[in-house]
């Protein structure tokens, strides 16, 4: 048959199904390996695995193609909202007028978050980076709502992720507000979703707060092109998490932590700090030799992506965002000056066309976040509060499959086979 692949070990010749999904590569079927066989398969990285099956997020990487249900990013980002993108996620479909305002007053009232979380913050140090303050706040959801930690049940688990949803902008603007020494700012809930995040952090008790309407559809688009992103590594983490029957605060708590790092989430700090130190045009040869070069560890932050060999979608739209922010902001940061020109040696490199690295997500989004007004250190905690939909809708996906199972990799053993302990006064 054609949809087969056979192995032949050496022990035999085993017969193994190819799967389809709707777009994309064929899959080979490998649950059944060991148990036939009694070898696993190597793949560090998980450079050539499917971890699971998923109906939400397509990605072609060699076409710089993003399907978010079906839609294409760029067509979410330019006529959608974060809100509808997140019942997008969640439910399958495009929400109708009444469905989307219903999604969205619920949403509304769970933006608070219980009183005694704030005495959370005042345990962090006032420097502390935001990204270990939200690691821990949110971890710390599951000790506050413990009617929505049943995962058995479909009621709880809606109303968990809505939480999650709801509450991330308060837990992110109260980690800004902390480290400015300003105090919180309670939600409003006759602004949207992103309107309200932005008088969160940026507003003060002492005035009223405008929120600018081109500031609010920009950062409404940022939330979109970081909602979602399929099997990246801070998702699989909140489906390993999630895969043991952990609470979902305490999985999404898990995702916030991967995300940090700097090869993931962590790169659109890491890409504004790389432009800063590069600062004029005049420096990038000097910075591109230094990426090419092995025995150096600089990267371009912000340049290549695991599955995107082409342009990156969500860096088009993002690069094109710089300029509205900066039209209403009317500002003008002469580094936008400098990514536009290292993007151009860059893409014009051989290394680089070799290695096909092209601008990620990350190469602009600090560009138009430092724009706003947040401080690098805030960065990535945009990337948390956005892709929380993300991660909860992978999430009750994994949950809702009748096959799930744990999650448990194998491994390739390289250590010592088995030898007799010797005591302290004999070594
Ligand atoms: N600058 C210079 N060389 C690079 C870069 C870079 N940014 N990225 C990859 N390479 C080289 C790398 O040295 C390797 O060369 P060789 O084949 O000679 O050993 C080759 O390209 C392949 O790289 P890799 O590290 O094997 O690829 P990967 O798929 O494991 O890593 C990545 C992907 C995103 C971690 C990597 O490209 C990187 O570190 N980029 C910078 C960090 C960054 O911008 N991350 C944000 C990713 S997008 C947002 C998100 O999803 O979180």
């Amino acid at each position: 048959m054609a949809n087969q692949v056979k192995v032949n070990t050496g022990n035999g010749e085993f017969e193994y199904p190819v799967l389809s999904g709707s777009v994309g590569p064929d899959v080979i079927d490998i649950r059944k390996l060991y148990g036939q066989t009694g070898m696993f398969t190597y793949d560090p990285g998980f450079t050539s695995t499917a971890s699971c099956e998923s109906a939400l997020t397509y990605i072609d990487g060699d076409e710089g193609v993003l399907l978010h249900r079906g839609y294409p990013i760029g067509q979410l980002a330019e006529q959608s909202s974060f809100m509808e993108v997140s019942y997008l996620l969640l439910n399958g479909e495009l929400p109708n007028k009444s469905e989307l305002d219903n999604f969205t007053r619920t949403i509304s009232r769970h933006t608070m978050v219980h009183e005694q979380l704030t005495s959370f913050y005042k345990g962090f140090r006032r420097d502390a980076h935001p990204m270990a303050i939200m690691c821990g706040v949110v971890g710390a959801l599951s000790a506050f709502y413990h009617d929505s930690t049943d995962i058995s049940d479909p009621v709880q688990r809606r109303i968990a992720s809505h939480r999650l949803i709801a509450k991330m902008p308060t837990i992110a603007a109260m980690a800004y507000k902390y480290s400015v020494g300003q105090p919180f700012i309670y939600p409003d809930n006759k602004l949207s979703y992103t309107g309200n995040f932005l008088k969160m952090t940026f507003g003060v008790p002492a005035e009223e707060y405008e929120v600018i309407p081109a500031v609010e559809s920009a950062m409404d688009k940022i939330f979109i092109l970081h909602a979602d992103h399929e099997q990246n590594a801070s998702t699989s983490t909140v489906r390993l998490a999630g895969s043991s029957g952990a609470n979902p605060f305490a999985c999404i708590a898990a995702g916030i932590a991967c995300l940090w790092g700097p090869a993931h989430g962590g790169a659109n700090e890491a890409a504004l700090n790389m432009l800063k130190e590069i600062g004029t045009p005049d420096k990038i040869q000097h910075y591109i030799e230094r990426a090419k070069d092995k025995n150096d560890p600089f990267r371009l932050m912000g340049f290549g992506h695991r599955v995107y060999k082409n342009y990156d979608p969500r860096a088009t739209v993002m690069q094109q965002t710089v300029r509205e922010v900066f039209d209403a902001l009317k500002v003008n940061d002469p580094l936008f000056e400098t990514a536009l020109r290292l993007e151009e040696i860059a893409l014009n490199d051989p290394y680089f066309i070799e290695k096909k690295l092209f601008p990620n997500v990350d190469f602009y989004s600090g560009i138009i976040l430092s724009a706003i007004g947040f401080p690098t250190d805030m960065f990535t905690v945009l990337f948390a509060l956005a892709r929380t939909v993300g991660w909860v809708a992978q999430w009750n996906e994994m949950i809702s499959d009748p096959g799930q199972k744990i999650g448990r990799p194998r491994q390739l053993y390289t250590g010592p086979t088995q030898r007799d302990y010797v005591g302290i006064d004999k070594r």
